[in-house]
């Protein structure tokens, strides 16, 4: 009966025919880039001309950097264990939390919840950011162990601009930047999350589906890291830092009385 099936609105298969909402896969296959069909497959229509090059500014931003984050670390130790590509591309996955590669969630939350009130971004930002030092909280999507300035954060406001897409939310970020150096007196950066976070919060992207853009852009990455580790290490070779001092009890015995 047809009100037992359960209902998908992604994409349609018969023999022969698939199509990805409503669109025939051989003609997004000739006329879509990769990035388009992403937007496609997420928001359920074709990107405008602004929103495919701000979705492809995206997807290539956080394509990799190099082997020290949790996820391409975890990659390799995973592949050096003697495991296949495809575990070890879901170990690094499984390192994507809050603090790497998941703070574009909860920042476009933030800016979402936060961005509804109606007073100057810096005043906004002002309230937010005293909320959160009284609370002992990080503010995610600020902040880097690197960079003083995310280039990445830099090209997609850049852009952003460009494409009308610099709105209330990469507004609040910036006013957010601000307010952080003012209150605690050092630069915290809008690292690539919280880029990220604000341009999708302008584009109009639910924050649920924050982690899901850097999923989609990192894998690629992950993939390499695993064939590289594959091809041209040793298995289980001295990953990771060794830097490491014993500091649990003293040699003892267990004594039966
Ligand atoms: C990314 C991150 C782990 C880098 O940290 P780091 O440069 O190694 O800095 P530390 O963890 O040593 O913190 C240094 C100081 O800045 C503060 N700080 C760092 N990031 C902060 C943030 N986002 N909000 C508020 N305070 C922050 C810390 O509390 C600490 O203060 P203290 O010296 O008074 O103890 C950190 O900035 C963070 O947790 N950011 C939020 C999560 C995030 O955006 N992750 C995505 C990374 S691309």
């Amino acid at each position: 009966m047809a009100e037992d099936k359960w209902k998908t609105a992604i994409t349609d298969i018969k023999k022969g025919e698939i199509r990805v909402r409503g669109y025939d896969i051989q003609e997004m296959m000739e006329k879509l880039s990769f990035s388009d069909a992403v937007f496609l497959i997420l928001k359920g229509e074709l990107p405008t001309k602004e929103e495919s090059e701000m979705m492809r500014a995206i997807l290539v931003s956080s394509i990799d950097h190099g082997v020290t984050p949790p996820s391409a670390l975890s990659t390799r130790t995973v592949l050096s264990g003697g495991n296949p590509l495809n575990c070890a591309v879901a170990g690094g996955i499984l390192a994507i939390g809050d603090v790497h590669g998941g703070a574009i969630e909860r920042c476009a939350r933030i800016l979402q919840d936060w961005a509804k009130r109606p007073d100057e971004a810096s005043s906004v930002a002002k309230e937010m950011v005293s909320d959160f030092i009284y609370k002992r909280k990080r503010i995610p999507g600020f902040g880097h162990r690197l960079h003083e300035t995310d280039p990445r954060t830099v090209k997609l406001f850049e852009i952003a601009k460009d494409s009308n897409f610099s709105g209330k939310h990469i507004k609040l970020a910036q006013a957010i930047e601000v307010e952080l150096a003012n209150s605690l007196g050092k630069k915290l950066p809008i690292n690539v999350d919280g880029a990220i976070a604000a341009v999708i919060s302008d584009m109009g992207f639910d924050w649920r589906l924050g982690k899901g853009f850097f999923l989609i852009s990192r894998v690629p990455g992950l993939v390499a890291h695993a064939y590289e580790e594959l091809t041209r290490e040793k298995p289980m070779r001295k990953l990771g830092d060794w830097n490491c001092e014993y500091d649990g009890p003293k040699e003892r015995k267990i004594t039966n009385d």
